[in-house]
């Protein structure tokens, strides 16, 4: 199988594993995650199909969406060797999706790995970032915002403090660091706005 009826095979698994999400880890966001990686893999002169296959995958075992993480990553594993990817390849999009995730605070050791973290946290950030983020809150049944000092920490808009305003100086490639300064400008004025609007008088 050439690796371009690979990738059909794998978007495919995704979409079955995905399609339903509801928390901001939708099938869409594997895609969007997928051509941003791809693009970064073409400038950084990265192994573009490692890159844009654990991309499509990064999210496939995680512990916050699946119920059972090992046995999950384990039929991926059986995946992808059923449709012919090599050993050394699973090896190496496995070590790439491996903690590239910013909560578990993980540094990517493999060039692809760093790739597929800024891509990911790309779509964490700007207007598709926004709108995941209170997606992920109300599935979490977290306050969008809250005058309760108590409470606060609990709300969607802390999450920017907590992590998305962070991002921006996060990134592993310059590729990505404009793109980030962009949607990060665009959060700030989402931000100035939202508490106009939140204390109207
Ligand atoms: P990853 O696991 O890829 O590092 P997360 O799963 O933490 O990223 O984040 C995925 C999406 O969910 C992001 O858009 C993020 O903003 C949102 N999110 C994560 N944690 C929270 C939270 N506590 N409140 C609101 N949104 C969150
Ligand atoms: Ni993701």
């Amino acid at each position: 199988m050439n690796n371009q009826i690979q990738v059909t095979k794998i978007k495919e698994y995704v979409f079955n594993l995905f399609n339903e999400d509801a928390t901001g880890h939708d099938f869409y966001h594997m895609e969007r995650v997928a051509k941003t990686a791809k693009e970064i893999a073409e400038i950084e002169q990265a192994d573009t199909f490692i890159t844009e296959t654990a991309a499509w995958l990064h999210d496939v075992g995680d512990h916050k969406l699946f119920k059972n993480p090992d046995e999950t990553k384990e039929k991926l594993n059986v995946f992808l060797r059923k449709i012919g990817v090599s050993d050394q390849q699973v090896l190496a999009i496995e070590r790439a999706i491996k903690d590239v995730s910013f909560s578990k605070g993980a540094n990517p050791e493999t060039l692809e790995g760093k790739i597929v973290q800024d891509a990911d946290r790309l779509d964490a950030l700007g207007a598709i970032g926004i709108a995941r983020t209170f997606a992920f809150g109300g599935s979490k049944g977290r306050p969008i915002h809250t005058n309760d000092d108590q409470r606060l920490h609990l709300s969607s808009i802390q999450h920017f403090y907590d992590k998305l305003l962070l991002l921006k100086d996060l990134m592993n490639t310059s590729a990505a660091r404009a793109i980030a300064q962009d949607r990060h400008d665009f959060m700030e004025s989402f931000l100035d706005q939202f508490y106009v609007e939140w204390n109207v008088k």
